[in-house]
């Protein structure tokens, strides 16, 4: 297992040290793992002038798995849109042709509280957002900001080409068929063409996965439907736009984006690994940002990139043993619990490993 460690920025470091003690473990009990680490975001424009520099993109090109931090801080929004921290990780996804994103939104019954839903309509909540990451508007061109008669115009295209749309489209269909077999696509094709396609695309690739429930909705009524009755959804695909507003929202059902893990991945299960949180620059350094989310990616590695389903579920279960116990991170954390750092958070998973 060859994986490459970007860390990043912010809270990266931190929360990279607790995973990468939990691969060391690995590593000691037997399996075959080797780390390099290289550098991604502001840290790598800070070093190089880059944020996705040559040295890197060699490292995760020769690694099967890359696990990420996170990019950003309020240092780099001053740059050039092309040296922030952010188009790294454009980068990385796109050199990397990591199209595919598979963002799990589980609510721990521990965690209930920490939602800001009733008890009620996100207990056992279990939903799996696969969105396209390297395509749509983002990498859609033409693209910037032009003058036209005498004023400013700001451009970007929305497009996807049937190949991409299948692709995903695969993706999303098996991933339900290990799960409750029930996809929902969104799209907004009572508005935009390029959606129309995508929802013409997912239906004939559905005829290939009579086993999966396949339901469409528009993009407004899901974001609305996610807060009403968001139990009511297994696996959503959808575009990278889309994606990106939804996964977020998701995530907030969970009561606690510190909890997430993602796997990106190419059509050969290479992936990169990170949470889906961001660099957290002011409490970086503190010792207090929660390294679950980031533990819980190299769960993910485990299962999608190595196939060791095993080792993914026995991480999954230190995590919720560490929950059972009351150990929270302050995000987490409500009244009468154990409040852990950063650090103690790692601790707390390894011996529950
Ligand atoms: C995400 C992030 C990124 C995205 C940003 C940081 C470029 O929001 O991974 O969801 O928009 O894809
Ligand atoms: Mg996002």
């Amino acid at each position: 297992m060859n994986i490459a460690v970007l860390a990043g920025d912010g809270i990266g470091p931190e929360i990279i040290a607790q995973a990468v003690r939990l691969l060391d473990v690995l590593k000691a009990e037997g399996f075959d793992i080797e780390l390099e680490y290289g550098l991604i975001g502001g840290s790598a424009v800070d070093a190089t002038g880059e944020p996705y520099p040559e040295m890197t993109h060699q490292l995760v090109s020769r690694a099967d798995a890359v696990l990420l931090g996170a990019v950003g801080g309020p240092q780099y929004d001053v740059l050039p849109r092309p040296q922030r921290p952010e188009r790294g990780l454009l980068a990385i996804r796109k050199a990397l042709n990591l199209f595919a994103n598979l963002r799990p939104a589980i609510l721990y019954p521990e965690l209930a509280k920490a939602s800001s839903l009733k008890p009620d309509v996100v207990a056992g909540l279990d939903i799996m957002i696969v969105r396209e990451l390297t395509g749509d508007i983002y990498f859609g061109k033409p693209r910037g900001i032009e003058m036209r008669d005498g004023q400013r115009v700001g451009v970007n295209t929305m497009v996807y080409n049937e190949a991409e749309i299948q692709r995903i489209a695969h993706v999303a269909f098996r991933t339900a068929q290990k799960r409750n077999r029930r996809l929902c696509s969104v799209d907004k094709m009572n508005v935009l063409e390029c959606t129309q396609l995508w929802r013409d695309v997912v239906e004939e690739t559905g005829k290939a996965y009579p086993d999966v429930k396949l339901s469409h909705m528009l993009v407004d009524n899901a974001a609305m439907q996610l807060v009403r009755d968001p139990k009511q959804f297994d696996v959503i695909v959808t575009g990278n736009m889309f994606g990106d507003i939804l996964s977020d929202e998701a995530s907030m059902l969970t009561g606690s984006i510190g909890m997430l893990p993602s796997a990106s991945l190419d059509s050969h299960n290479k992936g990169l690994y990170e949470p889906i949180h961001g660099s957290a620059p002011d409490i970086a350094g503190k010792n207090v940002a929660n390294p679950l989310a980031t533990i819980l990616s190299v769960a993910m590695m485990m299962r999608y990139t190595f196939n060791q389903e095993d080792v993914a579920q026995h991480i999954e279960e230190a995590v919720k043993k560490v929950l059972v116990q009351g150990l929270r991170t302050s995000d987490i954390a409500s009244q009468g619990m154990h409040v852990l750092g950063t650090r103690e958070m790692g601790d707390a998973v390894l011996s529950a490993f």
